[in-house]
């Protein structure tokens, strides 16, 4: 069975829209992990949109599964990852203006800055994965960097369920390079069926969509609550 890591940034963006104590992203990670998740994905942006550094630290001291932090390839967010040291990294690009991370990181233009990320954080125990579009010659530059794995970015395929052979033929060749193959991006449900069981993806990365559901499976009691107290 794949792996599941749940991204909770959205839980951030909850909180910052108001500025207040809660949502707060560390009992979101442990419920998370109290359903069975097997790893917590944030992504520190540098606009700190969403996750806040203090989020990241109390994460690591309190998380008993797995710490996945995404990221820019910057030198303060290297800096961040080789002090914070989470279990993982992820590498990926980063646009200001952007709602989400709209593309794979293009290793092939990167690959001095990549390189040189993927060592250092590897020298302090942390592996590295590259969040790259479903694309050959980006997976074999990500083999060049010395990173132990990809991850796959399905975001087009969600759009486009067309492009699912790209992904599947993507998998492979990673197989083929002995990179570990994660795949994350717009999943939901009902998408993820095609990629569900297959056998060589390491583990999926979901945010956005279990978000959203816990909203929807979760209001009926919030609102239970507050008219309990109001009788
Ligand atoms: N993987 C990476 C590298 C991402 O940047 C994101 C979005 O932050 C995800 C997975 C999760 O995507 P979604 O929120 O659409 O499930």
């Amino acid at each position: 069975m794949p792996l599941l890591g749940v991204n909770i940034d959205h839980v951030a963006t909850l909180r910052q829209l108001r500025g207040t104590k809660f949502p707060e992203p560390v009992v979101a990670a442990s419920i998370c992990e109290l359903a069975g998740v097997h790893s917590i994905t944030v992504h520190l942006r540098e606009d700190r949109r969403h996750i806040q550094d203090r989020d990241v630290k109390l994460l690591r001291e309190t998380l008993q599964t797995r710490l996945n932090l995404e990221m820019a390839v910057t030198e303060e967010m290297v800096g961040i990852a080789c002090d914070l040291r989470p279990n993982s990294v992820c590498l990926v690009p980063e646009k200001r203006q952007e709602v989400t991370t709209e593309g794979g990181l293009d290793v092939i233009s990167l690959f001095k800055a990549v390189k040189n990320a993927v060592g250092r954080l590897n020298e302090k125990g942390i592996q590295v994965s590259l969040f790259i579009d479903p694309d050959q010659k980006q997976i074999e530059a990500s083999k060049k960097t010395g990173a132990q794995m990809v991850e796959i970015h399905t975001g087009s395929y969600c759009n486009h369920p067309e492009e699912l052979n790209q992904i599947l033929s993507s998998i492979q060749y990673a197989k083929e390079l002995n990179l570990i193959c994660n795949a994350g991006h717009g999943l939901d449900t009902i998408n993820i069926q095609p990629l569900a069981k297959h056998p060589d993806i390491h583990e999926f990365n979901i945010g956005h969509s279990i978000i959203c559901r816990a909203v929807l499976v979760g209001l009926d009691q919030a609102v239970r609550e507050m008219l309990a107290l109001l009788r």
